[in-house]
């Protein structure tokens, strides 16, 4: 999961810039995704994912890893960042403003999201890993996920990177 995790914090680190909807809003009056949602952030996130995922690749003989295929890589750091959109599309939807905060879907938007790709474009891999290699892992990343992404926000807020501590 790694990967997946990368590539939003980086999203935050470095995001900014052009918003993906150019600024556009839907006919309820509210914008396409918002100013959070930056074609910066998409493009430095997915390839910080994927470099951490090469890394691993590259240390797997030493810490007794698997290699990651790299179309894997690629869904897992940009489905992560495509589930972060997807989230904040609803949100506008819901006339939620940008940054205002909608429990658990904040916390695992960007696992649904690193999953369906890898599901849809690596499924042997993602059962594999997921669910056949080492047991059911998904329940433990649903559980720990969101706490992982609480710890790490907060640290963003008070570096003073995030605007929000979730
Ligand atoms: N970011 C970005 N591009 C992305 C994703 C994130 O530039 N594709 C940056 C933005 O600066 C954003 C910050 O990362 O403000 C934090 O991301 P997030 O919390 O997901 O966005 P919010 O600003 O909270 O917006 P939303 O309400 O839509 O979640
Ligand atoms: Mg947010």
């Amino acid at each position: 999961m790694l990967p997946a995790y990368i590539s939003n914090p980086s999203a935050a680190l470095f995001g900014g810039g052009i918003p993906i909807d150019f600024g556009k809003r839907l006919k309820d009056g509210y914008r396409v995704f918002g100013d959070g949602k930056t074609y910066r952030g998409l493009i430095i996130g997915t390839l910080c994912g994927i470099l951490i995922g090469l890394i691993q690749n590259i240390l797997s003989p030493y810490i007794g890893l698997p290699r990651f295929p790299i179309l894997a890589l690629f869904c897992l750091s940009f489905g992560s960042l495509f589930g972060d959109l997807t989230k904040s599309f609803f949100k506008r939807r819901l006339g939620l403003e940008r940054g205002a905060p909608l429990p658990l879907l904040d916390q695992l938007d960007f696992v649904f999201g690193s999953w369906l790709l890898s599901f849809i474009f690596v499924r042997e891999w993602f059962l594999n890993s997921f669910l056949y290699e080492y047991g059911n892992v998904i329940i433990v990343i649903l559980i720990v996920t969101p706490l992982l992404h609480l710890s790490v926000n907060y640290i963003g807020y008070k570096l003073g990177v995030k605007k929000e501590p979730w």
